[in-house]
């Protein structure tokens, strides 16, 4: 009985994503500065970030949007620029591993993609919290 279940969890254990050592660091830092602001902060939050990511906000062009209106509801479906009609790949790492591994490239969107949403740009307990919600962290 041990061993079925050893080999049930084992498979799920190795398909676990580890983050790249380089958004570790980003992580880390991100926390550094959120402990900073806030001496009570512990850690991320992936429930804070579902709803940083889900809700609705007058964004920078004076419309309601979300993170959901380009990159829907379902993190591991295609997405779809709003504004430009491109077409979006998936932004969770399960359904496309380049997605959440270059620290330039998610630095450059979460700010770019605050900007549209919320018309300013995130703080550092804000984007931790939505890279959980996205990297599917508990
Ligand atoms: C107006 C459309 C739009 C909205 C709204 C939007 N995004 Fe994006 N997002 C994009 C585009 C375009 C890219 C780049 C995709 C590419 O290069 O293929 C992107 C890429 C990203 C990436 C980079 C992932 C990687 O490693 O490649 C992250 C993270 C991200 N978005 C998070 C968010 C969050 C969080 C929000 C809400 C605050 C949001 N996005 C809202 C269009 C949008």
């Amino acid at each position: 009985m041990n061993k079925i279940l050893f080999f049930i969890i084992l498979p799920l254990f190795l398909m676990s994503k580890q983050l790249s050592p380089q958004m570790q660091s980003y992580i880390n830092s991100l926390k550094a500065e959120a402990k900073s602001k806030d001496s009570n902060f512990v850690d991320f939050s992936a429930k804070r970030g579902k709803e940083i990511f889900t809700s609705t906000h007058i964004g920078k062009r004076g419309k309601p949007i979300s993170c959901t209106s380009c990159h829907t509801n379902d993190l591991r479906q295609k997405g779809k620029n709003i504004h430009t009609g491109k077409i979006l790949k998936p932004l969770s790492p399960y359904a496309n591993p380049k997605s959440m591994v270059k620290v330039k490239r998610v630095k450059k969107w979460l700010k770019r993609n605050f900007k549209d949403v919320y018309n300013r740009v995130g703080t550092a307990q804000e984007k931790g919290d939505v890279v959980y919600y996205i990297i599917e962290k508990k």
